[in-house]
């Protein structure tokens, strides 16, 4: 039951469900919300011309909005090294040779001669084409993490400050449907004054085996600490709905399971599932996420990231010899499988955000943000539950039917809609802080991780001071 103030007996709680049935009327929050369209921008005259750096998983997925969006978007030029990936994305895009390389360092010595960069190298390479590619006066669109370092981000963000470039960063969950409509919420004050906000990141099990013990983000030394690679994301949405600045943080979390002293006594001496006696029992069986996958036809992620052209038996070779093979108790891998932050923020108000690898659900969020007036949750993007303590009644607001983005690929629409932003403000010639707003999240990231490491609080300024960050 709500708590509700001044009254000895709440008032009657009244579940509606406010967008299926067209005859039912819709409650003003949703009229307020659907009267909210974003402002139309006519298409440049011509595209915005872009060219993809690191032609993997997400460099591939970005480029795709140009397949669909011709007249906003433009892919001509590539620079990949991976022959295989650079000829598709060449081929796709009818890119001229002169501007196909296999190094975005080739790239970069010419003039600048198009609009955009889309940097989507691993972790570990992104500083050095940022602060080039800032430097040749490109606009920037930059995979998340900035860098692995507090100290490359604070160069980056200058450079892209400096050289007054539109920057964005890859925290596409802020641009999905339904977080688009979280941050409206708040922001129209129906909630009241925002006191806490809990959120979990699930990571599931399979997925954390995949990218964070076997994969590319397994090993700090080789990308980042995992809040960092996995959970950068959900702190910048935590801050971007507090919009107050975070003064102080603690953090907890450790590498509990995926260890050597974790593995199964009948798993022996196997280093690798295809040799593995216990693989048939073990949830983490490289067997059951990718091959058997793979036999019934899927192509798709995470069985696309250990082949460029998926077969029966390519996979199973990668399985074989590369890294996707390896039992998980037997990896290089590094990085926490669970942490929680806690927040202060300057107006009070606190947060706590839990990341952990151990559960069923894949990235599906769930939030709660509990207000003076009012409280939401989500569990997924599916739905946001409204309570409003003044009324006392509780509301499903549909995220897809106000917006009307329905388009669910790539983290729920987030993708493409932050591809759309970032075009639009080069084409509009707007902001140009991007890169302010993507360093404050980095900044609480490497300060929780600063928390967990010493097992102290880290006060937010001081923080800054020890790492001669001014404010930007
Ligand atoms: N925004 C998100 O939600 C999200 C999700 C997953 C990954 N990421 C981030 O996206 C980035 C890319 O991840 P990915 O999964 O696409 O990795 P990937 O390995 O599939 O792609 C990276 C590509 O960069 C290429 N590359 C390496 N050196 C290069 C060079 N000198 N010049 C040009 N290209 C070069 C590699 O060959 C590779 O094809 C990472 O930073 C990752 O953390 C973000």
């Amino acid at each position: 039951m709500f708590p509700f103030l001044g009254k000895t007996t709440p008032p009657k709680v009244n579940i509606k469900s406010v967008d299926i049935k067209p005859t039912r009327p819709e409650s003003e929050l949703v009229q307020l919300l659907k009267q909210r369209k974003p402002q139309v921008i006519p298409a440049p005259n011509k595209p915005i011309t872009v060219a993809i750096i690191g032609a993997g998983a997400r460099g591939g997925g970005y480029a795709h909005y140009a397949l669909e969006n011709r007249e906003w978007m433009q892919v001509v030029a590539v620079a990949e090294p991976v022959q295989a990936r650079r000829e598709r994305l060449a081929q796709t895009h009818k890119i001229p040779k002169e501007h196909v390389f296999n190094d975005w360092r080739e790239l970069a010595e010419l003039p600048k001669f198009c609009d955009a960069v889309f940097i989507a190298t691993l972790d570990s390479q992104h500083y050095e084409p940022a602060i080039a590619f800032a430097n040749l006066k490109y606009h920037i669109l930059l995979e998340k993490p900035m860098a692995p370092t507090l100290q490359e981000c604070y160069r980056i963000t200058q450079a892209a400050l400096n050289n007054q470039v539109v920057f964005a960063i890859g925290h596409v969950l802020r641009y999905t449907a339904h977080n688009k409509i979280i941050k409206q919420i708040i922001d129209y004050g129906v909630l009241g004054d925002i006191i806490n906000i809990q959120h979990l990141e699930p990571v599931g099990f399979w997925h954390f085996a995949h990218s964070y013990v076997r994969g590319n983000w397994r090993k700090e030394s080789e990308s980042c600490f995992s809040l960092m690679t996995k959970s950068c994301h959900d702190i910048d949405l935590i801050a971007q709905w507090m919009d107050s600045p975070c003064v102080r943080i603690s953090s907890f979390g450790n590498l509990s399971h995926f260890k050597r002293e974790k593995k199964p006594a009948e798993a022996g001496t196997a280093t690798r599932c295809l040799d593995c006696a216990y693989e048939e029992k073990c949830h983490y069986s490289a067997k059951s996420i990718y091959l058997e996958p793979a036999k019934r036809g899927q192509k798709m992620w995470p069985i696309s990231v250990l082949v460029d052209v998926v077969d029966i038996e390519s996979v199973h070779e990668a399985l074989r010899s590369g890294p996707y093979g390896r039992c998980v108790y037997e990896c290089d891998n590094d990085v926490v499988d669970h942490q929680v932050v806690n927040m202060e923020f300057a107006n009070g108000a606190t947060a706590s955000c839990t990341m952990v690898a151990y559960t069923e659900a894949v990235c599906v969020r769930s939030t709660k943000i509990f207000g003076t007036k009012g409280q939401l949750e989500c569990d997924g993007m599916d739905s946001i539950q409204f309570s409003d303590f003044v009324t006392g009644t509780r509301e499903i607001l549909k995220p897809s039917t106000i917006t009307g983005m329905y388009d669910m690929r790539g983290h729920g629409g987030g993708d493409f809609a932050l591809v759309e932003a970032f075009l639009k403000e080069i084409a509009t010639e707007s902001s140009r802080n991007g890169a302010s707003d993507a360093f404050n999240s980095h900044l609480y990231v490497f300060a929780a991780e600063q928390a967990r490491r010493t097992g102290t609080v880290v006060n937010i300024e001081n923080f800054k001071q020890q790492n001669q960050i001014n404010s930007i």
